[in-house]
């Protein structure tokens, strides 16, 4: 029997740090293989909010690098870019023209962005519609997205039975599939790691890089157990494994941060020699082949639906 199939859509945005590991990229990679998966670079959805054409190729590039350093195998997997399969604005235009501007009014997402600053251009406003296209030109079953993208799934299940209703029945129905985590990831001051609170751990730091960050844990201490460093330890080792460690290092912060920094370069150091190893050829060379790949299954669904709404 075939796979269900999977789609998720990558912000290609830098600087991933640890949280974003054991909460997103992890629970990923463990799950894709059970999917015919396809993992798109979003980057005509980036163009709402970035400006900079040099800062878009690089951030594109970097994504495809981190996803193929975490451990995605581009043979297991249909890797591309958005832009490069014209189908997903060609349809996003004739959702456009099925949904009505106070539905799209009430998108969390949309509202939050503006209400933090960012300027309400149009493709901010009609993003949500994009994301249907890319969805369910695949016939995505799954889509893996963290639970600030529940809303944009019921978008896309929303312009389905729109399109159904108005022509004829194209699409199915999509399911947000939200990925077990670690649970969240504490940052160097114990509240949640996140980049807006300068709190991180590099994902692909390099060995001065995570030591810097972990000399500057704070060491909040229960019973001589500084509880910061013990909870980013316990992402990389088992209870068990860390009681001798910390039994005779008791009240010893330093040791046990050198500890820390230890485990956490072993962790770290074979996803950034990895990355690095990846040449912009080979980044190119995957969404070559992705693309074709992409176009092929999104080709004849857009064919279905042209001749659904009477283009052809
Ligand atoms: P940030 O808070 O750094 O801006 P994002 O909001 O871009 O991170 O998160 C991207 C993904 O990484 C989300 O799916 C989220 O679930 C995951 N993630 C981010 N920070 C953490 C964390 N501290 N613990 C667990 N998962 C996290
Ligand atoms: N909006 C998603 C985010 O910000 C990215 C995205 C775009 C996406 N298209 C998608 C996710 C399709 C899943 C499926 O994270």
């Amino acid at each position: 029997m075939a796979k269900p199939r999977l789609l998720t859509g990558l912000q290609p945005s830098g600087d991933l740090h640890i949280g974003n590991y054991f909460g997103a990229l992890k629970p990923f990679v463990d799950t894709y293989e059970k999917y015919d998966s396809f993992l798109m670079v979003v980057d005509y959805h980036a163009l709402t909010s970035l400006k900079s054409p040099d800062e878009l190729r690089k951030n594109t590039i970097e994504a495809v690098r981190t996803y193929l350093a975490v451990g995605v195998d581009p043979n297991k997997a249909v890797i591309f870019k958005q832009s490069d399969v014209p189908a997903h604005t060609e349809l996003a235009w004739i959702f456009d023209c099925l949904v009505t501007v106070p539905f799209l009014m009430q998108a969390h997402a949309y509202k939050d962005k503006v209400a933090k600053g960012l300027e309400a251009n149009a493709g901010l406003f009609t993003y949500p519609m994009l994301m249907a296209a890319d969805i369910l030109l695949y016939d995505a079953e799954a889509v893996p997205v963290g639970e600030d993208q529940r809303q944009h799934i019921e978008y896309a299940r929303e312009a389905a039975a729109k399109f159904n209703k108005a022509f004829t029945e194209v699409f199915k129905a999509p399911k947000e599939l939200i990925l077990k985590a670690t649970g969240v990831v504490p940052g160097t001051d114990g509240k949640k790691m996140s980049k807006s609170y300068g709190n991180t751990i590099p994902l692909f730091g390099s060995r001065e890089e995570i030591q810097k960050a972990v000399m500057s844990i704070v060491t909040d201490s229960s019973a001589g157990i500084p509880e910061n460093v013990y909870a980013m330890h316990k992402l990389l080792k088992s209870e068990a494994e860390l009681a001798p460690l910390y039994e005779a290092n008791k009240g010893s912060y330093k040791a046990l941060k050198d500890a820390l920094v230890e485990d956490l370069d072993a962790f770290i150091a074979p996803m950034r020699e990895k990355r690095e190893s990846i040449s912009d050829a080979e980044v190119a060379s995957v969404l070559a082949d992705g693309a074709e790949k992409a176009r092929e299954v999104s080709e004849a669904k857009m064919e279905a639906v042209r001749k659904a709404v009477g283009v052809r």
